[in-house]
């Protein structure tokens, strides 16, 4: 039987600003079961950090608050745990690979004293045992001259090395969930492979459940077992990686996979989604994406669509689902219009 080590469910976390209230996250559901790899996409400010630093409860606060939902590791609430609690949650159990690196690191330590420190705190190795591990890590996220870097600050990395310098640290940790937001976007090629195979083999061998964030639908087809997609603050369809891209069911969905460019059709025009991703705001009325949709109809501007069950455990949150003519007639016209 699957066992659900993180459940978020109906979270809503707000920005109150000198504009107004911002619902960047608008009753997210995820469920992420033990082992599994759970991806996030979704174009920029659909809202995936926030609901990955709201499970920390690293949202910067003011202006941001949870203003709903619950959020279960292992069962325990995460949202009405004492502050230590979380702190000893955070790194140990669930370990954070942030967008951002240079928040992360501490600045008055040396790589090498941090990733030492992480390592100890879960293994009961001598400091030296500790010290050759750290190296180990090192290397294996590609950082060149790892000895010397064990002796460097922070400052003294690049923003790639400083990334990695955290996906080692992440990693020495052996947590049972690890959040990466957009690990490996700032990273070469060469090294971002090495980066997914580590945390392919990090989830085989020690079972460690895995939410990745990210912009590359590749990166969602090597590695990930499920996909979330996000839109305006919401889930909009959930399901296996390969029903996904095989089989998208949402509009908005089916763009974000049109949008990836193939590789053997040289010349080709890249499509990309008309319009932008609204800024959230409450009180919208219909669906969000109805702006760019062009299947959108009369139903889609006055009613908000719930995440309609697709069976097994997908869902599509769109009126085309509910509305099987409808539905037959827009595949078709997909259909054509990718020819
Ligand atoms: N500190 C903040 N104050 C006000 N609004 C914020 C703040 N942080 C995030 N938001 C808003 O919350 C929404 C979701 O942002 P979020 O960072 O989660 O997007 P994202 O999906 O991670 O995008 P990206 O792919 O660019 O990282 C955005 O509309 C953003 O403007
Ligand atoms: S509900 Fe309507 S506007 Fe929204 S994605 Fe479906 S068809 Fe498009
Ligand atoms: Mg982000």
């Amino acid at each position: 039987m699957t066992e659900a080590i993180l459940k978020i469910t109906d979270l809503q976390t707000h920005f109150f600003t000198d504009n107004g209230e911002i619902p960047a996250v608008d009753g997210v559901s995820i469920t992420v079961n033990k082992g599994e790899v759970v991806g996030i996409v979704g174009e920029s400010g659909c809202g995936k950090s926030v609901t990955s630093l709201s499970i920390m409860q690293l949202v910067p606060s003011p202006p941001g608050k949870i203003v709903g939902g619950a959020i279960q590791y292992k069962g325990e609430d995460l949202l009405t745990a004492s502050k230590k609690r979380i702190k000893d949650i955070r790194g140990n159990e669930i370990s954070m690979i942030f967008q951002e690196p240079m928040t992360s690191l501490d600045p008055l330590f040396t790589i090498g004293n941090q990733i030492r420190e992480a390592i100890r705190i879960h293994q009961k190795i001598s400091k030296k045992e500790a010290s050759r591990k750290s190296i180990e890590m090192l290397k294996l996220v590609g950082i060149p001259r790892a000895e010397e870097v064990m002796n460097d600050y922070p400052h003294q990395l690049s923003g790639g090395m400083r990334q990695r310098v955290m996906i080692a640290i992440a990693m020495a940790c052996e947590p049972e969930i690890l959040i990466a937001d957009e690990p490996t976007t700032a990273l070469d090629v060469t090294i971002q492979a090495q980066i997914l195979d580590l945390m392919k083999k990090l989830n085989k061998e020690k079972n460690t459940a895995i939410l990745m964030i990210t912009h590359d639908l590749g990166v969602v087809a090597d590695i990930c077992d499920r996909v979330i997609v996000m839109y305006a603050g919401q889930v909009v369809e959930e399901g296996t990686t390969r029903e996904i891209l095989k089989d998208p069911s949402h509009p908005y969905t089916k763009g974000l996979i049109r949008s990836i460019p193939k590789l053997h059709e040289k010349d080709q025009k890249l499509y990309s989604i008309p319009g932008t991703v609204p800024k959230p705001k409450l009180g919208v009325v219909g669906c969000r994406f109805k702006d760019r949709c062009e299947f959108a109809h009369d139903r889609c501007f006055s009613d908000s669509p719930e995440l309609f069950s697709l069976g097994n455990s997908r869902h599509s949150r769109c009126f085309l689902i509910d509305d099987p003519e409808r539905k037959v007639a827009q595949d078709a016209a997909a259909n054509i219009g990718s020819q």
